[in-house]
């Protein structure tokens, strides 16, 4: 790639122009985040296995007609996307309780929601990215009624693609998150899956593949997932 301009240093990737409108770079970089920001660490090789996993789901996702701004694996650790418009919120649907919901609810971890639950947040990290309702978003002019319905929908959509897919290799899709984006007037899927942004349990053992196993000091975090892209036949 001969020119490119860092256009934003988020707390894992790195987001490029390359001199092409409606085009990024995005270099996923080895660095990990918890707590939003208060945790930090790098850990080898987690750029390239993520990449990995990204550029397999986002392929898998696109094969069963969501839009994403998915265009190429250009290295190791770099993608090229569709340029959006990012919406400041954050998507997540959850199969069962964990993280977040249970602290705010007082739900016992690992309690199966079915149906799936939907939640709106605000990716704002000076605000620690709060929960916020639809009225929120409306208040504040972020996305059209008929957007947060397309969001909605899409993030069910995709859940009901990967958690049979998940099931298939022994894995419980317990939540994850998505960003979603606006590329010539149209929603797209933006941003990453990975275990960076999705909880993934071994459906016998209930042994934890994902981000938790850094936010909770469980260790061998990158074994795990690569364990996991392993099992998944990613990698
Ligand atoms: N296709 C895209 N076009 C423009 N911005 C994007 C696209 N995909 C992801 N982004 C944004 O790029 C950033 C990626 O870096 P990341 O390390 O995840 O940042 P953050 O710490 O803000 O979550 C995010 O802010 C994300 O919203
Ligand atoms: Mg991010």
């Amino acid at each position: 790639m001969s020119e490119r301009l860092a256009l934003y240093k988020g707390k894992s990737k790195t987001v490029y122009d390359i001199g092409k409108p409606s085009e990024l770079l995005v270099e996923f970089r080895n660095d990990a985040t918890g707590g939003n920001g208060a945790k930090h660490a790098v850990l080898e090789e987690k750029g390239r296995v993520n990449c990995a996993f990204d550029a397999f789901i986002m392929a898998m996702l696109a094969e069963n007609g969501i839009k994403t701004h998915w265009l190429k694996k250009v290295s190791d650790t770099e993608i090229v996307v569709r340029r959006l418009d990012m919406l400041p919120i954050e998507c997540i649907v959850r199969n069962r309780a964990a993280g977040g919901i249970c602290k705010r609810l007082g739900i016992e971890r690992g309690r199966v929601f079915a149906p799936p639950i939907f939640e709106f947040f605000l990716k704002d990290d000076s605000l620690g990215d709060p929960i916020i309702t639809e009225d929120h978003i409306f208040m504040m002019q972020l996305a059209s009624k008929e957007n947060l319905a397309s969001m909605k929908v899409l993030t069910h959509r995709v859940n009901n693609i990967l958690k049979p897919f998940f099931a298939k290799a022994g894995f419980d899709l317990v939540d994850f998150k998505l960003e979603f984006g606006y590329y010539q007037g149209e929603l797209l899927l933006g941003d990453e899956f990975t275990l960076d942004g999705c909880r993934l349990w071994d459906i016998q053992s209930g042994e934890i593949y994902d981000k938790d196993r850094f936010r909770l000091d469980l260790g061998d975090v990158i074994q795990f997932y690569k364990k996991a892209s392993t099992r998944l036949g990613i990698l």
